[in-house]
């Protein structure tokens, strides 16, 4: 549910005045705001705030009030009550979009009211103001949460830095239960079940409890209540390699025990996307009458950190084409070649997203151009062998036709994000990624939170090639990491672009988990990625 709010003052809302029956105690805040807060999708004069009262908590008809404030003792918010109902319905989450009430460039404390209760204390920030050109921009970059997979004390660190957002690139939930019966994982207190008892998510409740789940996290919590963030999806907030399937009219989900039947596809993937229009701080496009998933929500969208950054969020799961190779796994998805890769119908944006990608990044005059794609862009080959066809190397002539398009515009500026693949690395972005190229831009990926990188899978099989292979297999590539969980961070100025990669312990449930500067890279136009340690 996203609200806009009345600016009617709080009267009658203040805190410990409304909802409490006489003579009864006050309700703690963990009682009613479980979950805590958080703050995403910022412009240059709003943010969209987000919280969840407790069920236990909830009594219809009550209302509840949000409220942002330059300092932390509330004197003079901006906010308001929130109009609509909540309840049931949107399984008792709240979201308030301020667009339009705040100040560019400023950071804000925010919290809620409920029943006289206030919130956890959120802070958050506002786009820098449009025209101008920032000193400096520090993004967190992370992905890839399996919450049985590890702890997250690098959320921890990540609560603490000093930064203007954080962009997550997708995988915030697993579909998986973290049941017993059917997985084994190394770390206490992460096991979970869901409603449905299935060993991954078949419906609304299920994906429910995955957000509720992941969100319980302490240092989960603590991040999104430090800083704003923008979300895009990968393919685990609903299935594995998901992609869209023409031939059905429905989402693809090969490896889901739904995969031959697209009309139940179909609902689950509107499920799945309910789930995270309600527990995902964004500004999007979202309509809860739809019946069609393109027409239920539309995510990619773009912001602009003052002239220093435009940044393209993308989604390349919900109108992709199937995989080039074949639905199977080795061979086909992994590790594969075959000639429809570069079909030139193969499309990862969809037409009308390819276009506005296309069009807008080329005609951007910010310093640098971003795109947050959730899956690698740049090539992996080992040989003749495409590693991963679920990334662009599926749907090569599609990235061939972006690179044109920018390398005519002359573009040097060329930032991409990227996630997916458990691992880090940076890479050169050039036409055909053949050294000796012009360089439009590098391509930097965040390493994964807690899943396990192919280092820890392959090694199992015994089919690990190794980084340096790798290197030497992709000489565009100025690293690859395929064993390291941690963040990074992305530093902006108007002269160049730092990447800081962090390797955290996530073998420890501490928010002073080991860490450790992996790599600090960076990208100049004219001069290329140049390590600097
Ligand atoms: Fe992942």
């Amino acid at each position: 549910m996203q609200v806009r709010l009345s600016r009617r003052k709080l009267l009658g809302l203040g805190l410990g005045l409304a909802g409490l029956p006489r003579g009864q105690a006050p309700l703690e805040p963990q009682a009613v705001f479980p979950l805590g807060v958080a703050s995403g999708d910022p412009s240059p004069d709003g943010v969209v705030l987000w919280t969840r009262v407790a069920p236990e908590a909830f009594q219809p008809g009550e209302p509840i009030a949000v409220e942002a404030c330059e300092s932390a003792d509330f004197l003079e918010p901006q906010g308001g009550l929130i109009e609509t109902g909540f309840g049931p319905e949107s399984d008792y989450t709240v979201r308030a979009d301020l667009d339009g009430q705040l100040e560019p460039g400023r950071g804000y404390f925010y919290r809620f009211i409920y029943r006289g209760v206030a919130s956890p204390i959120g802070r958050t920030r506002t786009l820098p103001p449009p025209g101008t050109m920032p000193e400096r921009l520090r993004l967190g970059l992370v992905t890839c949460q399996e919450f049985g997979s590890g702890y997250y004390g690098a959320l921890a660190h990540l609560a603490r830095e000093d930064l203007d957002a954080i962009l997550h690139l997708g995988d915030f939930i697993y579909e998986y239960s973290g049941d017993p019966r059917y997985r084994r994982e190394r770390f206490a207190g992460r096991a979970f079940s869901l409603p449905s008892g299935s060993y991954l998510a078949v419906n609304l409740a299920d994906y429910r409890a995955l957000y509720r789940t992941y969100r319980s996290d302490p240092f989960l919590q603590q991040a999104l209540a430090a800083h704003p963030w923008v979300f895009l999806w990968d393919d685990h907030e609903f299935a594995n390699d998901t992609y869209w399937d023409p031939a059905t009219d429905a989402p693809g989900a090969p490896d889901h025990p739904f995969k031959n039947q697209p009309e139940r596809l179909r609902k689950l993937r509107l499920e799945a996307n309910q789930a995270w229009s309600e527990y995902v701080p964004a500004r999007v496009v979202y309509d809860p009458t739809a019946s069609e998933p393109h027409r239920q929500i539309s995510q990619y969208r773009k912001l602009a950190f003052g002239d220093l950054l435009e940044l393209f969020v993308t989604d390349t799961r919900s109108y992709r084409s199937p995989h080039p190779c074949g639905e199977g796994g080795f061979g086909q998805r992994q590790f594969a070649t075959c000639s429809a890769q570069t079909r030139p119908t193969q499309t990862m944006l969809g037409a009308e997203q390819y276009r506005w990608l296309r069009e807008n990044l080329t005609r951007s005059s910010a310093k640098w151009r971003g795109l947050a794609s959730a899956v690698m862009f740049s090539p992996l080959r080992s040989g003749d062998l495409t590693l991963n066809t679920d990334g662009w190397d599926g749907y090569a002539a599609e990235r061939q036709a972006l690179l044109q398009a920018w390398a005519r515009a002359g573009v040097d500026n060329l930032v991409v994000l990227s996630g997916d693949l458990h691992s880090a690395l940076a890479a050169q972005v050039s036409l055909t990624f053949q050294p000796g190229e012009p360089w439009l831009g590098a391509e930097f990926m965040a390493p994964s939170l807690t899943s396990p990188g192919p280092a820890e899978t392959l090694r199992r099989l015994a089919f690990w090639p190794g980084n340096a292979l790798l290197e030497q297999a992709n000489p565009h590539l100025h690293f690859f990491d395929g064993d390291i969980n941690g963040y990074a961070i992305l530093e902006a100025t108007p002269e160049a672009i730092t990447y800081e990669l962090y390797w955290v312990d996530k073998t420890q449930n501490h928010p002073g988990a080991p860490k450790r500067l992996a790599r600090r890279l960076r990208y100049r136009p004219g001069k290329g990625l140049e390590a600097l340690r």
